[in-house]
């Protein structure tokens, strides 16, 4: 069965004391993947996980491994997440130095490329990428922690970017990051979100993990009439 909208369960806000348990969890509940937040304590105020929790996640794991690597200068650690079996690298424009040769180097180790971007970031620093991505993820917080509150400025970054690719003609996935709760997943996807990246609301959202990504990917599907 075809889903119109994916759910992505970021174990950035997950029991860090059970971390594999908790990813199997949302596999089970029926998350379409799990996103691992690196970070480096630079590019981001926070540090958090190493290839080495992706190489255990994907030991237990079906479902894809998304690396978000909220780090300065990712190519070294490119082939190193790869290895340690991600699915999908994602790296943040911003921190890039030569960002067209960092996502080639992840397409070339076979992985997919994702291009992130800040609240702070427009749509035209990522315009000359869209051919060598797989998928585009507009933050809707500033990251670093989970928890945060949707910035609904970037709606109409994210309906600006569906229309830029539509008229490209690219059916290119974009992804939302941060602050993504019952209230604002219909409201990113009416926009055109097509990847919904949750923690909080997943793992702290006041009931099991699988009731949570239930009740979001039921909410994600209510049609809502934005003005
Ligand atoms: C920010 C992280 C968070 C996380 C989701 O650096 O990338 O956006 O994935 O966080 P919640 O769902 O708790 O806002």
């Amino acid at each position: 069965m075809k889903k119109d909208v994916l759910i992505e369960a970021s174990i950035l806000s997950a029991d860090q004391a059970r971390l594999g348990e908790q990813a199997l969890e949302a596999q089970e509940g029926g998350a379409d993947a799990v996103q691992v937040d690196v970070m480096d304590g630079k590019f981001v105020p926070n540090i958090s996980f190493g290839p080495d929790l992706v190489k255990k996640l994907s030991s237990i794991l079906k479902i894809k491994i998304d690396a978000h690597l909220m780090v300065f200068d990712p190519e070294q650690l490119i082939p190193r997440f790869a290895e340690a079996g991600a699915g999908r690298i994602i790296v943040h424009q911003e921190a890039c130095t030569q960002v067209h040769r960092t996502l080639q180097s992840i397409r070339e180790l076979g992985v997919e490329a994702g291009i992130a971007l800040n609240p702070g970031t427009p749509l035209s620093l990522i315009e000359e990428l869209l051919d060598i991505v797989d998928m585009v993820q507009v933050m809707t917080v500033n990251p670093g922690f989970g928890g945060q509150k949707f910035i609904m400025s970037q709606l109409r970054k994210i309906r600006y970017l569906r229309m830029i690719l539509k008229d490209r003609g690219q059916d290119l996935p974009i992804a939302v990051d941060g602050g993504i709760t019952g209230i604002t997943a219909p409201l990113a996807v009416e926009a055109g979100a097509k990847i919904l990246v949750a923690g909080t609301s997943i793992y702290k959202g006041g009931s099991s993990v699988s009731e949570n990504i239930k009740l979001l990917r039921e909410n994600s599907n209510i049609h809502v009439q934005i003005s």
